[in-house]
């Protein structure tokens, strides 16, 4: 089985020290960075843009894991390419044609992911597995850092897991919102294959150990 990718993310940094969190993240030996682009619109709350996604980019070489959690998403693909982004996720919820915008994703080429929230089923996701590289299971309501993790929503990487072996597909799963060192294990049992980690990470003494613990 491959290891476990976990990605932190920066929301749950100090706001004022983002190069600091990018540093931390490095030594902690994850290899994955995890930022969350919030336009105030899809949801209610405000994050940060390209600019510094690229300033970010000159100071590491982890995998820049972008979440658009934006409306009209697509409008923003090339300012995110242009910064450094390996991977853009949208939300199937703020699309009109998410698979158009995952090609152009992959056109820029980078990994095109696409994200659920809680109360979207996997289902709707059937047309256009075969396009992405990559699904986010949302297992909070997508706006804040720190809120617990909604059990319920790990039936749908179960689901995943299913729908990607019959399919033949080898898009990858990841699970982002309330994911901490005691719960992790129910989503790796789901068969989730990226953990998205923010307050956890933040809050942990022994950020080394921590990723260790969690990609094992
Ligand atoms: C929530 C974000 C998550 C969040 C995870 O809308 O998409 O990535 O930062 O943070 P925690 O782990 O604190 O839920
Ligand atoms: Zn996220």
């Amino acid at each position: 089985m491959n290891k476990i990718i976990v990605s932190p993310s920066i929301l749950s940094a100090d706001f004022a020290d983002f190069g600091g969190a990018v540093s931390q993240i490095d030594s902690s030996g994850a290899g994955w960075i995890h930022l969350d682009i919030m336009d105030g619109s899809f949801v209610p709350n405000l994050t940060f843009g390209p600019q510094l996604v690229r300033a970010l980019r000159s100071r590491t070489k982890a995998v820049f894991d972008v979440h658009l959690m934006v409306i009209h998403p697509g409008t923003f693909i090339r300012d995110f390419a242009d910064a450094g982004a390996d991977i853009i996720t949208l939300h199937y919820e703020a699309e009109m044609n998410p698979r158009r915008f995952l090609s152009e994703i992959r056109n820029f080429g980078l990994k095109a992911g696409i994200s659920i929230a809680p109360s979207t089923p996997s289902s709707v996701l059937d047309e256009i597995l075969p396009y992405t590289d990559l699904v986010l299971i949302m297992t909070v309501n997508p706006g804040y850092g720190g809120q617990e993790l909604l059990p319920d929503c790990l039936i749908k990487v179960e689901e995943l897991v299913k729908k990607r072996a019959q399919a033949g597909l080898n898009f990858k799963i990841s699970v982002d919102g309330g994911i901490n060192e005691h719960n992790a294990e129910k989503a790796k049992q789901a068969g989730a294959d990226i953990l998205v980690i923010g307050s956890a990470f933040f809050a942990h003494q022994d950020k080394s150990s921590l990723i260790r613990q969690l990609q094992g």
